[in-house]
């Protein structure tokens, strides 16, 4: 049976006994580590990153070389779906993501279908390659973006603060939307699974603009597909002998925990816009949590970077079922020391919540 050094995240998730909390951070392979800009620079684009998996095995391994982080997550993108189904990707420097041919018409609609995998392989390539290297050090976390944040990049084309194309679509044509949602969470399925079988041990969905919405249209247009897809998981893969368990991330999504809570998933992330103690008292022990720093935070000292892990762990108190993390992605401008104040901070500090 394949053991793993270090299960204190699958623990977590659990809820099972841990001697420290586990923590990993969003994005935690970027920019704003000096060794991922020089892999970056050769490999001429963000784009060729993704899609060279020797490359993205390196730049995921790079973070766990520095901090005692307890997961990896691939290196990869939540835009290589859109990709794959013939949208082009391309990264634009200051502006960031930008679609060559976005969807907005129903004929662009109907022309779409779940992605050929063989397209995706550098993912899948690239997880076989971490997996190796890894051997059993700490568990790999696979990713995909949820259909309603996917839509919002594919209709609008670009990163435009409000996305009011798709909020149009949902106002004007919500049946043309559907169908779109609908092909998107079958394909969201089929990269999951396929991650699922390349080796990933934890899936991570990122629904970035479910915040967005109101709670009628969060229901209806963003976690109706949510769970689909954790009803079509490969739960059972059999690589490491437990079930592969589920992250739901939704940024501005604190309204609605106690939906997510019963969408299928096993764990909730949260950002910073809720206490986790308030969080926990509203799940209850139906899914661990995740969250929820303010990643602003890392930009202060060292002491105050220590004092909030402080203040975050003692808000979720005693016990498991805990994830340490940022409530968002780590920006570009942190110091990289900042973050390894962060980690130990979480392993030392935690101790006390999880003795007897
Ligand atoms: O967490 C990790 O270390 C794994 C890698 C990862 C990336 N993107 C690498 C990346 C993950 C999990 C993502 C998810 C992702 N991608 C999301 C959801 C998470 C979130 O932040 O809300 C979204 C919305 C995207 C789409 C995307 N990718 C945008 C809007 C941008 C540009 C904004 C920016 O930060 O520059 C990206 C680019 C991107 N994805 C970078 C990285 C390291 C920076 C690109 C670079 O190197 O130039």
């Amino acid at each position: 049976m394949f053991q793993l050094k270090n299960d204190r995240l699958l623990k977590a998730i659990s809820r099972e006994p841990v001697d420290m909390t586990p923590v990993w951070i969003m994005r935690q392979a970027g920019r704003y580590l000096p060794e991922y800009r020089s892999v970056r620079a050769r490999a001429g684009s963000f784009v060729n990153l993704c899609k060279t998996p020797e490359l993205a095995c390196e730049v995921t391994l790079q973070p766990l070389r520095r901090y005692a982080l307890d997961a990896a997550i691939i290196f990869s993108d939540i835009l290589t779906i859109p990709d794959a189904m013939g949208l082009g990707l391309e990264f634009i420097e200051g502006q960031g993501p930008v679609f060559a041919h976005p969807i907005r018409n129903e004929n662009a609609i109907n022309r779409l279908s779940v992605p050929d995998l063989e397209k995706l392989k550098y993912v899948y390539d690239a997880i076989r390659m971490v997996r190796h290297e890894l051997a059993g050090q700490v568990p790999l976390i696979g990713f995909c973006g949820s259909p309603w944040t996917l839509a919002a990049y594919m209709i609008e084309g670009e990163s435009r603060s409000g996305f009011p194309r798709v909020l149009k679509m949902m106002q004007e044509e919500p049946f043309l939307l559907h169908n779109l949602l609908d092909v998107l969470a079958q394909s969201v399925s089929a990269h999951l699974n396929a991650q699922i079988e390349a080796g990933v041990q934890v899936v991570m969905l990122f629904d970035t603009w479910g915040g967005l919405l109101d709670t009628p249209n969060y229901e209806e247009f963003s976690l109706y597909y949510v769970k689909q897809i954790t009803a079509n998981l490969l739960r059972n893969y059999n690589n490491n002998n437990s079930k592969i368990p589920l992250i739901l991330f939704t940024k501005g999504g604190s309204r609605w925990l106690e939906q997510m809570a019963t969408s299928g998933c096993d764990v909730i992330g949260v950002d910073w816009e809720v206490s986790l103690g308030e969080a926990r008292s509203r799940v209850g022990s139906r899914v661990a949590l995740q969250g929820n720093m303010n990643p602003g935070v890392l930009l202060e000292s060292p002491e105050a970077v220590r004092k909030e892990v402080e203040r975050v762990l003692s808000s979720y108190g005693q016990g498991s079922g805990h994830v340490f993390n940022l409530g968002h992605g780590i920006t570009p401008d942190v110091p990289p020391d900042n973050v390894k104040v962060l980690v130990d901070a979480v392993h030392e500090v935690s101790k006390t919540y999880h003795a007897g």
